[in-house]
């Protein structure tokens, strides 16, 4: 299989046997150092949006195999304050740099900057649309905490309408006949092209407010914040802000292999007396983001094959 050049854009660049193919390479990047592997080569780090996962983790990626970063972790130091558009940044960073990494506002974004670019560009989040680095250590996660991706029940809560890591996991996890619980409030629940390619695919889900409802069922519970820079009008964010705020209370509600994840930062909605107990995955799962990027970095450069 060969990722040489690749952008990675989109959890829809990837067929089911791509997906394992990555999350094979991450195993063995866990369990070997590779400390040389990408000696002489450089990532540009392009951050016009905040990070604190996605951007540290790339970078401790490239560092343990032995490459150098570049980069800009806000829009306001790079020339863009000056009135450089996104094309001219990226035919900059292609001089600099032999793989770009960049996070952006802009849906679409991503995209455009793999168009502009010769080296291969990875999208570490855009907009409310996608971020297929997210999806790959959360496919990651999943496998190494409940020991097979097929057959699960996934329950993803929040705001499912602006959460992209909900948007690039639910389009992953449909390649292993996962059964989707959607919890939100109606204003945010899962956009209708998400569940329009669910029903194509015959997949079954269901959309319900109450967690209470389904969360017996659940083998993973994907939890994800109110996500409040998407909001067109920040009244509507005060509305839905404290639309769930999980603590031990769930724990008389779920079966005793539930695994809860969240893509991280979390503002309110789980309780900090659920991080000690069995169920609670997520800074796990945000470690599971440096094996999981080490794999892309060494992919797209073509130092594995
Ligand atoms: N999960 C995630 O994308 O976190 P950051 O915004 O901190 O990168």
């Amino acid at each position: 299989m060969n990722f040489k050049n690749r952008d990675i854009i989109s959890v829809r660049d990837f067929s089911k046997q791509q997906l394992l193919y990555v999350l094979k390479i991450a195993k063995k990047m866990e369990s070997k150092s590779y400390a040389n592997l990408l000696k002489d080569k450089v990532m540009a780090s392009l951050f016009f949006e905040p990070s604190t996962r996605t951007r540290l983790s790339f970078e401790t990626a490239m560092n343990q195999l032995g490459g150098r970063v570049i980069g800009f972790d806000r829009a306001s130091v790079s020339s863009v304050k000056k009135g450089e558009t996104l094309w001219d940044t990226i035919k900059m960073a292609e001089q600099y740099a032999d793989v770009i990494v960049q996070r952006h506002p802009i849906e679409g974004a991503a995209r455009l900057a793999a168009e502009a670019a010769s080296v291969p560009v990875i999208n570490a989040g855009d907009g409310a649309n996608q971020h297929p680095t997210q999806m790959l250590l959360d496919l990651y996660t999943i496998q190494k905490t409940k020991g097979k991706l097929t057959n699960l029940n996934i329950g993803f809560l929040g705001d499912l309408k602006y959460g992209r890591t909900v948007h690039s996991l639910a389009v992953a996890l449909s390649h292993f006949n996962a059964k989707f619980f959607f919890i939100s409030p109606t204003a945010l629940k899962m956009p209708d092209s998400y569940l329009e390619e669910l029903k194509q695919k015959k997949l079954k889900y269901v959309e319900v407010q109450d967690l209470f409802k389904v969360s017996k069922k659940l083998d993973v519970l994907y939890v994800t914040r109110i996500q409040q820079e998407r909001f067109p009008d920040p009244l509507e964010y005060e509305k839905y802000k404290h639309a769930y705020k999980l603590d031990k209370s769930l724990l008389k509600h779920i079966k005793p292999g539930l695994k809860i994840m969240h893509p991280l930062p979390r503002v309110g909605e789980i309780s900090p007396e659920l991080d000690n107990t069995p169920h609670a995955v997520y800074f796990q799962q945000a470690g599971n983001g440096v094996p999981v990027r080490k794999a892309l970095l060494a992919l797209v450069l073509g130092k594995v094959k």
